[in-house]
């Protein structure tokens, strides 16, 4: 059996970790939009950037994936929010939660890594989104936003970027230790 990287990329971030992930395992990575066919693939790492409470192309990719004897999967979220940030990651397995089966989150091996965003090319539509967000997070009182709120704050308006290629160790530690 062999394994896939698939990943849901809508501005580069997630597939740049992708492409490095697969640089650094010999593991095909390919675009979710691609519709890669899971059934036969012993590991399978889906990464996707975070999208309002969403992450991208997960759904869609795992739809109808059902674990078979001996398949591992390894999910992974791209954000602007700092993983680091306990309140972050307790946001982040809500998400996957509203997405995923239990028994599909109970099974899969969870990591979170940092993305970016570049406000200059964002669509008109996710530059109208994040401007009524930062517009409603302004009258929001500082004791009532979230950590993940403050890194929208932090950040509206700029170019930024916290990809670390060196964050993708513990999940190529986990790939091998599954492919061995
Ligand atoms: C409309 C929009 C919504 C976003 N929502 C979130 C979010 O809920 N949590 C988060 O951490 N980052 C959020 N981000 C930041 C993206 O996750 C970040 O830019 C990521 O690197 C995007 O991945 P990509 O470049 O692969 O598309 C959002 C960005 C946009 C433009």
């Amino acid at each position: 059996m062999e394994h896939i990287i698939v990943y849901g990329s809508r501005y580069g971030s997630t597939r740049r970790y992708a492409e490095k992930l697969s640089e650094q395992t010999g593991i095909p990575a390919i675009n979710c939009k691609d519709a890669p066919v899971l059934s036969d693939k012993k590991t399978i790492i889906c990464l996707g950037g975070l999208y309002a409470g969403g992450v991208l192309g997960l759904a869609k990719t795992l739809r109808s994936f059902s674990f078979q004897d001996g398949q591992k999967l390894l999910l992974v979220t791209v954000g602007l929010a700092d993983p680091n940030e306990p309140e972050n990651r307790d946001n982040i397995r809500a998400y996957l939660q509203r997405q995923l089966s239990p028994e599909l989150l109970s099974q899969a091996k969870i990591f979170h890594l940092r993305g970016g965003i570049d406000y200059q090319k964002l669509s008109l539509g996710h530059r109208t989104m994040m401007k009524l967000l930062y517009q409603s997070l302004r009258r929001t009182p500082p004791e009532k936003q979230t950590a993940e709120d403050r890194a929208l704050m932090e950040t509206y308006g700029k170019q930024v970027d916290f990809t670390d290629f060196g964050a993708l160790e513990p999940i190529i530690w986990e790939i091998q230790r599954e492919t061995i």
